[in-house]
């Protein structure tokens, strides 16, 4: 087999880097009401320490290279990260998970800069439940708004993430695959895993069987398995008028842990190979220290090498280090 593969021989060819812990929202599912403990700036990577990790993975066999937080675009500069990204030849996609606040104002930048695409968190069409959420009073506008410039300027597929949390927004599920057929929106139902800091410890999830029966009076979903970009695990569907898709993301009535291909970077330089693991390497002291390249590359090596099989978010065990917030979800 080319390119990295782990003891279990899946093949990594997927390599999320979170650029920061900060965010401007406070999801309920994601981080404790007051935040977390900032980092200071010096421990997290600055974009050069980034480009050279993520261009030892490139040499390794990465090909797909994701952004995400915190939220990405409060940390400045994020389009001259993404520049430095594209001119690594054998890296082919480039995408951004975001929680959409300030994507109007950053998306055509983002483009230029070689942006392929970007993942859009919204959990709720109806203002009062977005402030409720996100805990924050920010305007449910701007994200509509900036999922409809993300579009404008080319960044497709905009995938709208939803995390279906029970007697919370699973109410909406309905309103969110109509716009599937109205508006060409392709939407991604998540269950909710159990985050210990955020206090969702207990697993209450919409299972994904669920989610389908509530779909029901819309018709009869499709698989659809051409056609829409992507390296994760979500199965797509769609009503038969429909333009957009609905994907269904199961992490634990059916995960999909057989099949992952991805690599995760924290924003203050640790390789993660599992997000449900606690299990770590860091590159940041090694960096700073003056590493050679092909001794990076072996502690990239020795990460994959450790990925675990699978989670075990259903016999209860959840990773106590960090929030999603500090992986990047
Ligand atoms: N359960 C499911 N998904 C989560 N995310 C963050 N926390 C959770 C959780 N507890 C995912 C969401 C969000 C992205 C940033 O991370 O999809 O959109
Ligand atoms: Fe911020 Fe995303 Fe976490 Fe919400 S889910 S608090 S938007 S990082």
């Amino acid at each position: 087999m080319t390119g990295l593969a782990d003891s279990f021989r899946r093949s990594i060819n997927y390599l999320r880097i979170s650029v920061t812990d900060r965010c401007n929202l406070r999801c309920i599912y994601c981080m404790p009401s007051d935040g977390i403990p900032l980092m200071p700036h010096s421990n997290i990577l600055t974009y050069e320490e980034i480009y050279v990790i993520a261009q030892a993975a490139a040499e390794l066999g990465i090909t797909k290279v994701r952004l995400t937080g915190g939220e990405p675009l409060v940390r400045s500069g994020l389009p001259k990260l993404i520049q430095m990204l594209a001119q690594i030849e054998t890296i082919e996609d480039i995408s951004l998970t975001t929680n959409g606040t300030l994507l109007s104002r950053y998306a055509a930048e983002l483009k230029s800069a070689g942006l392929r695409r970007v993942n859009v968190s919204l959990d709720t069409l109806k203002q009062d439940k977005f402030e409720f959420i996100t805990r924050s009073d920010n305007n449910l506008d701007d994200v509509l708004e900036g999922i409809e410039v993300a579009r404008s300027v080319g960044l497709n597929p905009v995938k709208i993430n939803m995390v279906v949390m029970p007697g919370i927004n699973d109410d909406e599920l309905l309103d969110f695959a109509v716009k599937t057929i109205d508006d060409e929106w392709h939407v991604r139902f998540i269950e909710l895993m159990p985050s210990d800091g955020a206090g969702v410890t207990a697993l209450r999830f919409v299972p994904v069987s669920d989610m389908r029966r509530r779909l029901e009076p819309l018709g009869e979903l499709e698989p659809y398995l051409f056609g829409i970009t992507g390296n994760g695990p979500a199965r797509y569907f769609r009503f038969p008028s429909a333009r957009g898709t609905i994907g269904f993301i199961t992490p634990i009535s059916e995960h999909f842990c057989f099949s992952c291909n991805r690599l995760r970077l924290t924003s203050d330089g640790r390789l993660r190979p599992c997000l449900l693991s606690e299990d770590e390497i860091d590159l940041k002291q090694p960096l700073r220290g003056g590493i050679s390249l092909d001794s990076l590359k072996q502690l990239i090596r020795e990460s994959v090498a450790n990925k675990p099989l699978r989670h075990h978010l259903a016999e209860g065990y959840i990773p106590k280090d960090r929030l999603f917030s500090q992986v990047g979800g």
